[in-house]
């Protein structure tokens, strides 16, 4: 049987305020699947973030340099849009503990139903990250406690900037 050619473009698509390690794993090993992963962050103006969209993209740009077929985007309304009009055929997500399952399940129900073409696949996080999450870092960082490990060592300085600042 001849091989596919059919080739891959996923959309990670999250709130990234800020990309922890655990996402980042994802990406990494998200990125040896497809032939193209668009990290998307979502442009949500009713969520309070700690982060702009452009820091939280820049920072991204930054940690994701290593890894030749990964971009970052960002856009407003609904994921599947976005991937019809990034020509992906694919919603990569992570799931951390059983606790994420239904809504997660919820999403890609709802997204299929949006858009059937669409298929969204789901990676487990590596275990070392599986307790790690944008709003704990936000939270620990913000009380002093160590988070060394727990994000990339860029993310970690500009959070430990922006809570200084903020302080
Ligand atoms: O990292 P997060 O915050 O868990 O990501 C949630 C995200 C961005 C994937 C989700 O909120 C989303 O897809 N929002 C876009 C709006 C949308 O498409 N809603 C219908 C999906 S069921």
């Amino acid at each position: 049987m001849a091989a596919s050619t059919t080739s891959i473009t996923a959309i990670y698509p999250g709130s990234f305020d800020p990309i922890t390690s655990g996402h980042l794993d994802l990406i990494a090993r998200g990125s040896r699947l497809v032939d193209r992963l668009i990290v998307a962050i979502l442009r949500n103006e009713s969520k309070r973030a700690l982060f702009s969209v452009e820091e939280r993209a820049e920072m991204l740009e930054q940690v994701l340099k290593p890894y030749p077929n990964v971009e970052v985007g960002s856009f407003a309304g609904l994921t599947v849009a976005y991937a019809v009009e990034r020509g992906a055929n694919l919603i990569l997500r992570g799931i951390r503990a059983i606790s994420d399952y239904e809504y997660e399940l919820q999403m890609a129900l709802m997204n299929r139903r949006l858009q059937p073409g669409i298929e969204t696949v789901f990676l487990m996080a590596g275990e070392t990250y599986s307790f790690v999450s944008s709003r704990l870092v936000k939270e620990v960082a913000s009380l002093g406690g160590n988070i060394s490990g727990l994000v990339p060592p860029l993310v970690e300085q500009r959070l430990r900037g922006r809570i200084a600042q903020r302080s």
